[in-house]
């Protein structure tokens, strides 16, 4: 894999936290130059100085990718210091749960802007230079839920089954200039998001998993790793599920 991804300019979102920074390290072992951006600036800060001390050429970029002028700004500061990124993923993402009959116009919105219009606009910005290159790669982690929903995340099921049909529309779109686009759908993964369930909810959760386990920030690495090296040039347009197994139709 090294020598598939030597030099590439690896974009990650939110990947200063949970499975974005182990994508982020994964690629970063893989011999990418990574672009590391985050809302959080003290988790950024500190994973970039991780990377560096790690021998990894590593550029973190603050940034609060629901704002459209941001997220132009996140391309740019990559490509005047290296050049554009040749890996986008769209990792970044949010939950605010509540069922439909209470959840607030301000809660749908916003999930659906960081989710889902943060991954058009970066998508956006960084396909020109792709379709110039004749190459890239776009990962974007969806979810399970945005194909089978979930009670209590109408927003989030929506925001990823939106990053979905985005992943498939951006595939047809970009495949004759040697650009793959795909999603990855994560079932329950260990990290903040879910170490906030009560204990009650991840017994049921596991009951649905024939590998009755969750997953690990790493089996979702593993899969970008794969999806964004040379290994995968004939993949475009699917959802790989990484969920132990819980849907299997
Ligand atoms: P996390 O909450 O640990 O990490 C998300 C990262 O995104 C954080 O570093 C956060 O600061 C950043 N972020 C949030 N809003 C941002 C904004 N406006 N601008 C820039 N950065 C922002 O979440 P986790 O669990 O690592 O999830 C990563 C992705 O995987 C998300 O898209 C999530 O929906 C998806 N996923 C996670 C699952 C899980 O079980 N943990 C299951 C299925 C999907």
């Amino acid at each position: 894999m090294a020598e598939q991804t030597n030099g590439k300019v690896a974009l990650v979102t939110g990947g200063a936290n949970g499975i974005g920074k182990r994508i982020s390290e994964v690629l970063g072992a893989a011999g990418c130059r990574l672009a590391v951006c985050d809302i959080d600036e003290t988790a950024l800060n500190t994973f970039i100085d991780e990377l560096k001390t790690a021998g990894v050429p590593a550029l973190g970029v603050k940034a609060d990718i629901s704002r459209g002028e941001e997220v132009d700004r996140v391309v740019k500061e990559i490509s005047t210091a290296w050049e554009a990124p040749d890996i986008l993923v769209n990792n970044a993402g949010i939950t605010r749960d509540q069922f439909i009959m209470r959840m607030t116009e301000a809660d749908w919105d916003l999930v659906l802007t960081v989710n889902l219009k943060a991954a058009f606009l970066l998508t956006k910005a960084c396909l020109r230079p792709m379709l110039k290159k004749r190459a890239g790669r776009i990962v974007n982690i969806a979810s399970v839920v945005g194909i089978m929903g979930n009670a209590g995340q109408a927003n989030y099921a929506a925001s990823k089954a939106g990053l979905i049909a985005l992943t498939k529309s951006t595939a047809k779109e970009a495949a004759s200039r040697g650009i793959t686009a795909n999603a990855i759908a994560p079932g329950f993964i260990q990290t903040a998001m879910t170490d906030k369930l009560p204990v009650k909810v991840i017994d049921e959760y596991l009951k649905a998993i024939p590998l009755s386990k969750l997953g690990q920030p790493e089996d979702i690495a593993r899969t970008v790793e794969f999806l964004a090296s040379d290994a995968a040039g004939y993949i475009t347009g699917q959802v790989i599920r990484v969920d132990g197994g819980m849907i299997t139709a």
